[in-house]
C-alpha cells in the first residue's frame, strides 16, 4: 500500500497538532480552471464527464497540480444518487440540474430502488479507484454523498428550487411520505460511503447544502436525525486509519451543538458564520471547517491576505481546524486569486501552530 505523504488534513480532522492549517477548497475541481474546461468540452456533457473514469481522475488531479492543497475530494455529484434510481438526471446549460421523472407520490417513492454502489454506480467506484492510484499518496482523498434532505429536495422539487414550495408541501402534508423517501436515501447513502471507503476514499463529506432552509424542529427530524443514521451506519475505520466524516449544513451556524452530537468528527461552515464563536461552542468536540467567503476571491491579493489573517486570529492558536471556503469556489474566480489565498493561508498558518 502507498504511503500517505501529507496527512496535515486528517491530522487536523482527529484534532492532532499539524505545522500548518490544511486547505482545501470546495469545488475546487470546475469552471473556473481554464484546463477543467478544456476537459469538460471534451467529454461531452458534465455526467459524461463523471461517468469517465480517466476524466473524472484528471479534473480531480488539476486544482492539486496547480496549488499545494491538502485534500483531493472525489469528482462526481451528489445527483448521481437519485439520477441511479431512475430519475432522468440532465444539466441543461446554464440551468442547473433537471429531472425527467420527479418523485411526487407514494408509488413514485414505493418503486425507488436502493441502488446497488458497484452497479449503476458502479462508474463512481472507478474513478475513486482511479485517483487513489493516481494520487500515489500525495494527499488524502475526499469521498462524499449529498444528505438524504438536499437530496429530497432535488427529487421532488424536479431540479433547483428556491421557495422549496414542493418539498415543503410534502412536509407539511404528508410528513410520512417524505419520512419513507430519507429512510430510502439514507440507506442508499450508506452504502454509497462505504462502497466509496472501500474503493479508497479515505474521508468522507456529506454535503446539506440546504438543511438551512428548515426550520429547527423540521431541520432536526428531516435533515439531521438522518444525518446521524449515516455518521452511525458508515466505516469509520480503514487501511489502519481513522476515516473521518464532516457534516456540512449551509445556513445550520445555529445548530452545530446537535450537529457536532452525531458523533461525526468534522462540521464545514459558510462564512455567516463566526469561526470564533463556534469553536467556543463545538470545538473540543469536532474540528471545524471554513469558512473564507467565496466572494473574497473576487477581491485584490491584499484584501485576500486581510480575510485570511482575520480568519486564522478569530479560529486562534492550535488544532482542529480546516481552512476553506464557506461554499463553493464561484466560476468567474481568477485562479491566481485562488493560488495566492492558498499561499497565504499556509504561510501564516504556521504562527498558530507549536
Ligand atoms: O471539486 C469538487 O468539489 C468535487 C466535485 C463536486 C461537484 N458537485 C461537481 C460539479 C461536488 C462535491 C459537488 C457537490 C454538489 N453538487 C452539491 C453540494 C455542494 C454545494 O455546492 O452546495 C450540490 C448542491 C450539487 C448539485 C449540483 N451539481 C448543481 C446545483 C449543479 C449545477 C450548478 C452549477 O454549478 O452549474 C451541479 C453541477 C456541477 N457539479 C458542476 C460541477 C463542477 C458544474 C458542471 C459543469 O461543468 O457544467
Amino acid at each position: 500500500m502507498t504511503p500517505l505523504l501529507n496527512d496535515r488534513y486528517l491530522r487536523a480532522l482527529l484534532r492532532q497538532p499539524v505545522d500548518q492549517t490544511p486547505i482545501w477548497m470546495m469545488r475546487q475541481a470546475g469552471r473556473y480552471l481554464p484546463e477543467y474546461r478544456a476537459v469538460r468540452a471534451q467529454a461531452g456533457d458534465f455526467m459524461a464527464l463523471c461517468r469517465h473514469a480517466e476524466l473524472a481522475c484528471e479534473v480531480t488531479l488539476q486544482p492539486l497540480r496547480r496549488y499545494p492543497l491538502d485534500a483531493a475530494i472525489l469528482f462526481s455529484d451528489i445527483l448521481t444518487i437519485p439520477d441511479a434510481m431512475g430519475l432522468g438526471l440532465s444539466f441543461g446549460s446554464g440551468e442547473g440540474p433537471r429531472f425527467a421523472n420527479p418523485v411526487r407520490s407514494a408509488r413514485d417513492v414505493a418503486a425507488l430502488p436502493v441502488p446497488d454502489p458497484e452497479g449503476e454506480l458502479g462508474y463512481v467506484m472507478n474513478a475513486v479507484r482511479t485517483i487513489r492510484r493516481e494520487l500515489k499518496g500525495q494527499v488524502p482523498l475526499i469521498g462524499f454523498s449529498g444528505s438524504p434532505w438536499t437530496l429530497a429536495t432535488y427529487m421532488v422539487e424536479g431540479g433547483s428550487s428556491k421557495t422549496f414550495t414542493l418539498i415543503k408541501q410534502m412536509l407539511y402534508r404528508e410528513p410520512a411520505l417524505l419520512h419513507a423517501l430519507l429512510d430510502k436515501l439514507t440507506d442508499s447513502v450508506i452504502l454509497y460511503l462505504n462502497a466509496q471507503v472501500a474503493a479508497g476514499a479515505q474521508a468522507l463529506m456529506l454535503f446539506d447544502t440546504w438543511g438551512g432552509v428548515l426550520s429547527t424542529p423540521a431541520y432536526q427530524t428531516f435533515s439531521l436525525d438522518y444525518m446521524a443514521r449515516i455518521v452511525a451506519g458508515v466505516t469509520r475505520h480503514a487501511e489502519g486509519r481513522p476515516v473521518p466524516i464532516t457534516l456540512f449544513t449551509k445556513g445550520g451556524g445555529q445548530w452545530l451543538e446537535r450537529m457536532a452530537a452525531t458523533g461525526c468528527d468534522g462540521l464545514g461552515l459558510d462564512w455567516t458564520q463566526s469561526l470564533g464563536d463556534a469553536r467556543a461552542r463545538v470545538g473540543q468536540q469536532v474540528t471545524l471547517q471554513g469558512n473564507m467567503d467565496p466572494s473574497v476571491l473576487y477581491a485584490d491579493p491584499e484584501t485576500i491576505t486581510a480575510e485570511v489573517a482575520r480568519l486564522l486570529a478569530e479560529f486562534g492558536p492550535g488544532c482542529g481546524h480546516v481552512f476553506n471556503l464557506g461554499h463553493g469556489i464561484h466560476q468567474d474566480v481568477d485562479p491566481e486569486r485562488a493560488g495566492h489565498f492558498i499561499a497565504e493561508v499556509q504561510r501564516q498558518s504556521r504562527a498558530y501552530h507549536g
